[in-house]
């Protein structure tokens, strides 16, 4: 029986209208990226297994769960991209040449996870990391830099929220208190977050089933753990933010899903997403330079889900036009055609043609269709004259150009 095949669960095909959405959304990232300084890095979708088990961590739903391992190989398709910068950062030795670096990246991500709204198994990320200061002042920058791309997006009605999580000492006595604080209320959490709280309790408080939540909820989280140093950042930096205007709500219970973060973290949420509602997220990873064998090095950086963004903007782009259409009366004309088409593309102007051998009337649809705001017609008498009807769409006026000025008339017309 023949099959038909389909895309692969949780992955999504982008039509061209989708793709147009897709690729504005980089290209305005990249654009405020370039503006704040950052360097743009492409690195590879394969990367080994060992990388994301010792830097994202072991005990992390990402290296449990959703990695999707290559057959019979240590290889995996990327996660996600922190690790993999700090991997390409060590491997060429970077922090011997320059002690801070910033590097933006755009590519997709592989998950494992469950499909559904705003949860893929295949999506993109935007990334920024920036690496070798323990400036608050960089904490503010990254915040305004995802900020400043989901404005320039036109992403509306989001809501960041930041917490810290203190350095290596204040998440060991966080997670110290957490595994006391939770011992007797074990029997009231999830399956996961049973086992999860022998080895890493701190994913118990990520957990976003409603039984661990009301446990979560029951906790009295605020910023206990902190040391002075940690503490006085954190308000320094919520200060500075306040100075700056920037909104935010501070979220003691969000510690974020990887283990690498220390300090600050933080998340970009949406209203108009479901249950998935973070648009970006970030934070700091002042201990993961050197826990992957590099030396002791703070580093902090977000990333933005793509498809998320494309989720929350109801009013989609204009569908891409051209700027010409060339129509020809008969196929004996196609030559010519063909010769004013290059004339045109060759001068940048968007222009398109018919190679189905419709009739005039059908080839003036498809211009419209195309939204071309211009036909050139070429028709047997006009050709033996060298000249060529230029239509305007809109005006539906039309006038005989010689074809040696057609790019010219074309040019102040559109
Ligand atoms: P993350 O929170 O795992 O962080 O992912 C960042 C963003 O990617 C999320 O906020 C969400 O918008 C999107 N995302 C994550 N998983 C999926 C999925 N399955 N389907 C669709 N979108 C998804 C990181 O990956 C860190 N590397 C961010 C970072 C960079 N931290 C420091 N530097």
């Amino acid at each position: 029986m023949k099959k038909n095949y389909s895309n692969v669960r949780g992955t999504s095909d982008f039509n061209p209208h989708q793709a147009q959405s897709f690729r504005k959304v980089n290209e305005k990232a990249i654009q405020i990226c370039k503006v704040f300084g950052y360097k743009e890095i492409v690195l590879p979708i394969l990367e080994e297994k060992g990388l994301f088990e010792k830097g994202v961590g072991q005990t992390t739903d990402i290296v449990q769960k959703q990695m999707f391992k290559i057959e019979d190989k240590d290889i995996v398709l990327r996660p996600e991209g922190t690790a993999q910068v700090i991997r390409y950062y060590l491997q060429n030795y970077l922090h011997r040449k320059s002690n801070f670096h910033k590097f933006f990246y755009a590519g997709p991500m592989f998950r494992g996870e469950r499909p559904q709204k705003g949860r893929l198994r295949q999506f993109h990320h935007i990334g920024a990391e920036a690496i070798g200061s323990n400036s608050i002042y960089l904490d503010a920058e990254m915040i305004i830099l995802c900020l400043e791309i989901l404005k320039a997006i036109g992403v509306k009605e989001q809501e960041l929220k930041i917490n810290t999580l203190g350095c290596a000492k204040d998440k060991e006595k966080f997670t110290k208190y957490l595994k006391e604080a939770l011992a007797n209320k074990k029997g009231h959490l999830c399956q996961d977050c049973q086992r999860r709280l022998d080895k890493n309790p701190l994913r118990v408080v990520d957990c976003k089933r409603n039984e661990c939540r009301r446990v979560v909820n029951s906790l009295n989280l605020e910023n206990k753990h902190l040391c002075s140093d940690c503490n006085s950042s954190f308000k320094e930096l919520l200060s500075l933010l306040d100075s700056l205007g920037i909104k935010y709500s501070y979220t003691p219970y969000m510690v974020r899903g990887l283990d690498y973060y220390t300090n600050t973290v933080f998340e970009v949420t949406s209203k108009r997403l479901g249950a998935q509602d973070a648009i970006g997220a970030g934070g700091r990873y002042n201990n993961l330079i050197k826990f992957l064998g590099g030396p002791d090095i703070p580093a902090i950086g977000f990333a933005l889900g793509v498809e998320r963004i494309l989720l929350t903007l109801s009013d989609g782009l204009k569908e891409e036009t051209i700027d010409v259409f060339v129509a020809a009366m008969d196929d004996s004309l196609y030559n010519k055609g063909f010769n004013i088409l290059k004339d045109l593309r060759e001068k940048n102007i968007s222009s398109d043609f018919d190679y189905c051998a419709k009739s005039l009337k059908a080839q003036l649809r498809i211009a419209q269709k195309e939204g071309a705001k211009l036909v050139v017609i070429i028709g047997q008498e006009e050709a033996k004259e060298g000249c060529v009807f230029l239509k305007d769409m809109e005006k539906s006026a039309q006038e005989k150009v010689k074809i040696e000025d057609l790019v010219k008339k074309v040019k102040q017309s559109i």
